[in-house]
């Protein structure tokens, strides 16, 4: 197992190709304890986990929340609203009253590229990044890479398109650097507006027509479009957007007979996917949720120490 002690989960950036295969196949391992009758296993018994989530969501918060409850960890979940931070506490404050409670690992979101870097100085205990802003979501890639090795046996030399807000997107940014890490060949797509300049640097090949990004594609992960993160309208409605760059079973014509449609969530049906294509028989998407729970299984238990 490639595992040394790592304090803090902030970025696909930092981690090793042996590092991500670690938390897969650790992942691997963790998987059956959801489908037996009784979910649990002792791993993490006496470990306090916090998932502090000041930006909204469902499929990040509920999965760490159930992957350390399954674990037997201690759980406490905090949202923005229901934190001290609304009443002008700082977050650095904040997160230090948290950690005083003998917190073992910290599951953050924010909506500020950084906030996570910025606590992982402050705090002597484990930060997991659950999403920071436009900058990454470590553990969404990292359950991305999961599905799609999970059907496909492999993930190196695989072509994978990501089509949608690229310039808004830490799932896009985490995935292309976990791809490109595990040997995938990657393509982007959507409107100039939402291409970030310079995003060939990353190593990989850009297109602004969803047909060229389809074609041969082995996986096809489409992206909403990141309203509360754009300035201003980079698209004159959504109706256009949805006619130019929505996948629906047309485009899907051309496709690989075995091509994988994947979606982080939340998804805007009519939007960026058709409904029939995001139900339909090459979709993942909830196999991605499901596994979801195993990844940040696996995370829990490297990050807290166990497996030393
Ligand atoms: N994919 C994802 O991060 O979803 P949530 O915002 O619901 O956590």
């Amino acid at each position: 197992m490639a595992w040394g002690k790592r304090k803090d989960l902030l970025g696909i950036e930092d981690l090793s190709r042996e590092e991500i295969e670690t938390i897969l196949d650790t992942a691997e391992s963790f998987k059956d304890v959801s489908r037996r009758q009784i979910k649990k296993v002792p791993a993490l018994r006496g470990v306090t986990v916090v998932n502090l989530f000041l930006e909204p969501s469902t499929r990040t918060r509920t999965s760490f929340e159930l992957a350390g409850k399954r674990l037997s960890a201690d759980v406490i979940n905090i949202s923005a609203s229901g934190s001290s931070i609304i009443k002008g506490e700082s977050l650095k404050d904040t997160a230090c009253n948290i950690e005083a409670m003998n917190t073992d690992i910290l599951v953050f979101r924010h909506s500020k590229a950084g906030a996570a870097h910025f606590l992982s100085k402050v705090l002597k205990c484990s930060v997991v990044n659950a999403g920071d802003g436009a900058h990454e979501h470590p553990t969404q890639a990292l359950l991305d890479l999961y599905s799609i090795r999970e059907k496909t046996k492999r993930i190196e030399g695989l072509t994978v398109a990501i089509i949608g807000d690229i310039a808004h997107s830490r799932v896009a940014r985490s995935n292309i650097l976990a791809l490109r890490k595990m040997g995938a060949h990657v393509r982007v797509a959507g409107p100039a507006t939402m291409i970030p300049a310079g995003v060939e640097k990353l190593g990989v090949d850009v297109t602004y027509k969803i047909e060229e990004a389809v074609e041969g594609a082995d996986v096809v992960m489409m992206l909403r479009i990141q309203q509360e993160r754009q300035g201003k309208n980079l698209f004159p409605s959504i109706r256009e957007y949805s006619r130019f760059f929505g996948l629906n079973r047309a485009r899907l014509k051309g496709a690989k007979k075995d091509i994988l449609i994947m979606h982080p969530g939340p998804i805007n049906r009519g939007v960026e996917i058709a409904p029939d294509v995001a139900d339909g028989p090459y979709s993942i998407i909830l196999d991605q949720v499901t596994n979801g729970v195993a990844v940040r299984m696996a995370i829990l238990f490297l990050y807290s120490g166990a497996a030393l």
